[in-house]
């Protein structure tokens, strides 16, 4: 059952076209992989479906719901949540804060009702820190709840951030060249705890450059090329592509 369907997405910059018709489907429970050379359109492709921007053109289904230039917070709301390309984990507070943070959405911190407010938020916090503990848990990041966050290993760091993403309970994750910059045992790491997510019920739309690390997560793959969609299948049948092979050439990916 699709748990997304992108319908005929467009993304003008001016007179760039950065997104072209571009149509796709995710199933629920899903890892579906996006793949492309660099300017090709993918982090632009998830900006306009969590929100970020408006596409020009098109729609965006979600839980057959139209979510189309939806604001963020709204998006986010409705069970999408995300990393981004550059790490976004806050450094100098701890781990388990930096998973609170994406809770916080959730906390009513009502101002105007300050003793409704002292007594409930006892109990939110408590609430949070539990679910919090839970993600951490999932991550083996609970011994370091209580360290800044600049402290952790680099590919620790890029888990923290998947963490604060979902502690907000999403169907859907979506993930920005995650493995970017880490080492092969790090994408090792992280490619199992994309699957575990997966047998948690997290469906999981993951862009990403390393060939090695997408074709050992993703069950199916969307090549992009110039914002348009070029090709889609299995990874392997992806990975013979002869076409798929001739836009990589020249471009840093490893297709
Ligand atoms: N905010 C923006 N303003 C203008 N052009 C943009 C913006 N974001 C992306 N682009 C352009 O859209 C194209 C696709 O970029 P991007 O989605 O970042 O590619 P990818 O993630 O595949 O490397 C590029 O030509 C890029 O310069
Ligand atoms: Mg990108």
């Amino acid at each position: 059952m699709s748990l997304l369907t992108a319908k005929t997405i467009q993304k003008k910059f001016g007179g760039v076209i950065a997104l072209n018709d571009v149509s796709l489907t995710v199933d629920k429970g899903e890892i579906v992989g996006m793949i492309g050379p660099n300017g090709s359109g993918k982090t632009t492709f998830i900006n306009n479906l969590s929100g970020l921007y408006a596409p020009t053109k098109g729609q965006f289904i979600f839980n057959d719901e139209d979510i189309t230039g939806l604001p963020a917070h709204v998006i986010t709301g409705k069970g999408i949540s995300r990393t981004f390309q550059n790490l976004r984990v806050f450094p100098n507070i701890t781990v388990l804060e930096n998973i609170l943070i994406g809770l916080h959405c959730r906390i009513d911190t009502s101002l105007w009702d300050v003793y409704a407010r002292f007594l409930k938020t006892r109990r939110v916090e408590h609430q949070a820190k539990k679910k919090a503990m839970t993600v951490l848990e999932l991550a083996e990041l609970s011994d370091s709840q209580g360290i800044l966050a600049k402290n952790l290993p680099y590919g620790k760091q890029r888990l923290l951030e998947i963490c604060r993403a979902i502690v907000s309970d999403p169907y859907l994750l979506l993930l920005d060249e995650p493995c970017a910059g880490m080492n092969p045992v790090e994408m090792d790491d992280l490619a199992d705890f994309i699957k575990l997510l997966q047998t948690k019920g997290i469906t999981v739309f993951v862009i990403e450059h390393n060939m090695r690390f997408i074709m050992s997560v993703a069950q199916r793959l969307i090549v992009l090329a110039n914002g348009s969609k070029f090709q889609e299948g299995t990874p392997t049948q992806i990975q013979n592509d002869k076409d798929v092979q001739a836009i990589y050439l020249g471009d840093e990916g490893d297709l």
